[in-house]
């Protein structure tokens, strides 16, 4: 199965998340909906919508109107991050364009990312379902919390392994565990399909993160839409480079510290942050992480009864680990 035909299986599904985000950021407000059309006609792969439609649709859900809004809601709840963790992280560009705190400034973009976080729980309200505020009101606390400890570790070229690890899940597989949560509730399904689906979500979007760091060194910014090797730049020492200084001599592991510290990678900082990846061979070591992570979300789909909807989410853990962008 290719990404196009995954995407296919909920094509209409889909248009209709995109319609209603449309509709749900037509705000009489017109920063609001300037900024929410700007954010919704960058395009993004809308991973998270497709993954909550397809795990509902395993879990039996017929494409109701529930899971058209809760699709937009997840997507919203990933909007609102994005235009948080732009603002957090200094990035002057994303998929490929200007980001919105480039164009309209930080204090704008703050309060818009509120007010998208707002928006996507007054959708929610709408399920009249306690259980579905809960997913989400725990997995935006996650995402916060990420974002926190995440500023913990700026700039410090000892973070460790569990740290790490428990920065992506915070920041990205929670939500993608959400989405598989939401799946079973929309689906009618008991608790213990929703712990499942949840660990999908989970096991899946740790692998998706794993890959977002190493495409950040393997990558370019033409296919990614946004710079490569700039999680360092950032302050970020991610689990490529965690392998690497696991065994770097002290004058390597003082490059890293300098970029970290100058938060600038002139040319040749660039080259030799590449060498030492590159001298430790690091980066097949955290693609076959991400293989063994996506391996694992594989595995708890086998409760379910064969149909394409399992075929597609099996495919998604190759899909998440192969990706290009
Ligand atoms: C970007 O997520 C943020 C991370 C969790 C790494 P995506 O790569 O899914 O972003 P879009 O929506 O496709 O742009
Ligand atoms: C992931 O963090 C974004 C969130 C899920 C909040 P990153 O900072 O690693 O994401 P990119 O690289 O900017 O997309
Ligand atoms: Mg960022
Ligand atoms: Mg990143």
């Amino acid at each position: 199965m290719t990404v196009d035909e995954i995407f296919e299986l909920v094509k209409g599904d889909l248009e209709q998340v995109e319609q209603e985000f449309g509709r749900q950021v037509a705000s009489p407000i017109e920063t609001i909906s300037s900024i929410g059309s700007y954010l919704q006609q960058s395009g993004g792969k809308r991973l998270r919508p497709a993954l909550l439609l397809l795990c509902a649709r395993l879990c039996g859900s017929n494409g109701n109107l529930s899971s058209i809004r809760l699709g937009a809601v997840v997507e919203f709840i990933h909007t609102a991050t994005l235009v948080h963790d732009d603002i957090i992280d200094g990035a002057d560009l994303r998929r490929g364009r200007a980001s919105a705190n480039s164009k309209w400034g930080n204090q704008t973009c703050v309060l818009t990312g509120d007010w998208l976080y707002m928006q996507s729980y007054a959708m929610a309200l709408g399920e009249r379902n306690f259980r579905v505020l809960e997913i989400l009101t725990e997995v935006t606390q996650k995402m916060v919390e990420g974002e926190l400890i995440q500023l913990h570790w700026l700039g410090r070229s000892d973070i460790d392994e569990d740290s790490y690890y428990d920065i992506a899940s915070r920041k990205t597989s929670y939500l993608f565990a959400a989405c598989g949560r939401l799946g079973a509730v929309l689906g009618g399904r008991p608790a213990r399909d929703e712990e499942t689906m949840g660990e999908f979500g989970r096991l899946l979007g740790l692998a998706f993160q794993v890959v977002d760091d190493l495409l950040d060194f393997t990558s370019n910014e033409k296919v990614l839409g946004k710079p490569v090797l700039s999680d360092l730049k950032e302050g970020k020492v991610t689990l490529p480079l965690i392998y690497a200084l696991a065994k770097s001599t002290d004058r390597e592991r003082a490059v890293v510290e300098g970029v970290l510290s100058n938060r600038e990678m002139d040319e040749s900082h660039r080259k030799q942050v590449l060498d030492l990846v590159r001298k430790y061979d690091t980066l097949p070591m955290v693609r076959h992480k991400a293989l063994e992570l996506a391996q694992e979300a594989r595995k708890r789909l086998a409760t379910f009864p064969d149909s394409t909807y399992k075929q597609a989410l099996t495919e998604m853990t190759h899909l998440v680990v192969d990706r290009d962008h």
